[in-house]
């Protein structure tokens, strides 16, 4: 058992797949993708439309790659969870599978149907038979380094997809955003490291806060990315059932059920590091209300990172120390997904 979450020897026993190792590379992994060289392919001007399609944590990629960009995107962009496509897609839709293994059963029959379609097709993975697919067929792709588990490469398809819309001029240039972002999150990364100790780690701090409790994590619309890719963490890392929600929204339903006090659950709030005027009032009207109806004292995120993708991509390494901080806590070793691969296992078998 732990004896505290500074000790570091424990912690190395518990975390058998060492996933720490991987979320302390995730901003090193950022800075690497600015550096990935874009295609040279097809012009913009067929583009009218964009679908990123992929499954578990590298939807969360396609997430992030959203909030991200979709401003600077003058085309409609979704992103797309399922191995059927909706029916506006296309010949002149961009279709980019993400898949961090490129062996996904989903995302490869999303990507045949698109083919079939004649979408404008490019790939994101670290190898698979989607590599394969995309090198007999000329399909333009990127290549991430392998040997993480895909959830631990978000940071790299972030990059390697960003640099793949680049490469197709649906956007302009990417890789400073890249970089910029990478170095805020290695600003982050040393206040959270676990060789940080707990008084002054606000990671290992918020892990034990939720300790024995139901995550209900709380985003403004425009980080919905941030929020999934949580309640994902906690499920993947903590394997710890979360919930998440959306302001304003929430506050139009959502709030209604934390009538009474519950001490099972605890609300997180992330906030928007450049958060509009607007927004704040949001976040306080929310929180008074949970005090009201049930005197619930909610745990706030916020980590300052000012760029574009860094407020995005900040409070996902924030919440990506505090799930596994969580996980250790738990006496539990994040890496292995079990459920994960027996669900994979019994899908593509039913398939065949
Ligand atoms: C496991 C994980 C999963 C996978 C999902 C899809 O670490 O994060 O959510 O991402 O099963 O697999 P890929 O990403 O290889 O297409």
């Amino acid at each position: 058992m732990l004896r505290s979450l500074d000790d570091l020897e424990g912690i190395s026993k518990i975390d058998a797949g060492n996933m720490l190792g991987a979320i302390n590379r995730f901003p090193d992994f950022l800075v690497d993708a600015a550096h990935f060289s874009p295609l040279d392919v097809r012009s913009s001007l067929f583009v009218h439309n964009i679908v990123l399609m992929g499954m578990g944590g590298s939807a969360s990629a396609a997430d992030v790659l959203l909030d991200w960009l979709q401003d600077r995107i003058r085309v409609p962009v979704s992103v797309v969870r399922d191995s059927e496509l909706p029916r506006f897609v296309g010949p002149k839709t961009l279709f980019m599978a993400v898949s961090y293994s490129g062996e996904t059963a989903e995302t490869l029959a999303a990507f045949n149907e698109a083919r079939k379609r004649r979408c404008i097709t490019a790939a994101v993975a670290s190898g698979g038979r989607l590599q394969t697919i995309c090198s007999r067929r000329n399909i333009p792709f990127l290549q991430v380094a392998s040997g993480l588990v895909p959830r631990a490469a978000l940071s790299q398809m972030v990059g390697a997809g960003a640099v793949m819309m680049q490469s197709f001029g649906v956007v302009e240039d990417v890789r400073v955003g890249l970089l910029e972002a990478g170095h805020e999150l290695i600003r982050i990364r040393g206040q959270l490291r676990a060789e940080v100790p707990l008084s002054r780690n606000r990671a290992k701090q918020n892990a034990l806060r939720l300790r024995g409790k139901l995550p209900v994590i709380y985003c403004l619309q425009h980080m919905s990315s941030v929020a999934r890719r949580a309640k994902n963490q906690f499920a993947e890392n903590s394997k710890v059932v979360a919930k998440y929600d959306l302001l304003p929204e929430a506050g139009h339903n959502e709030v209604e059920a934390w009538q009474g006090r519950n001490p099972h659950i605890l609300p997180v709030l992330v906030h928007d590091s450049k958060e509009s005027r607007e927004e704040s009032t949001v976040f306080r009207a929310f929180k008074a209300v949970l005090r009201k109806l049930g005197e619930v004292r909610t745990l706030e995120v916020r980590t300052g990172a000012s760029s574009a993708l860094g407020r995005l991509l900040g409070p996902v390494l924030f919440l990506d120390y505090v799930s596994v901080y969580l996980a250790f806590l738990r006496g539990v070793d994040p890496t292995p997904t079990t459920g994960i691969r027996e669900y994979r296992r019994l899908y593509a078998t039913a398939r065949r």
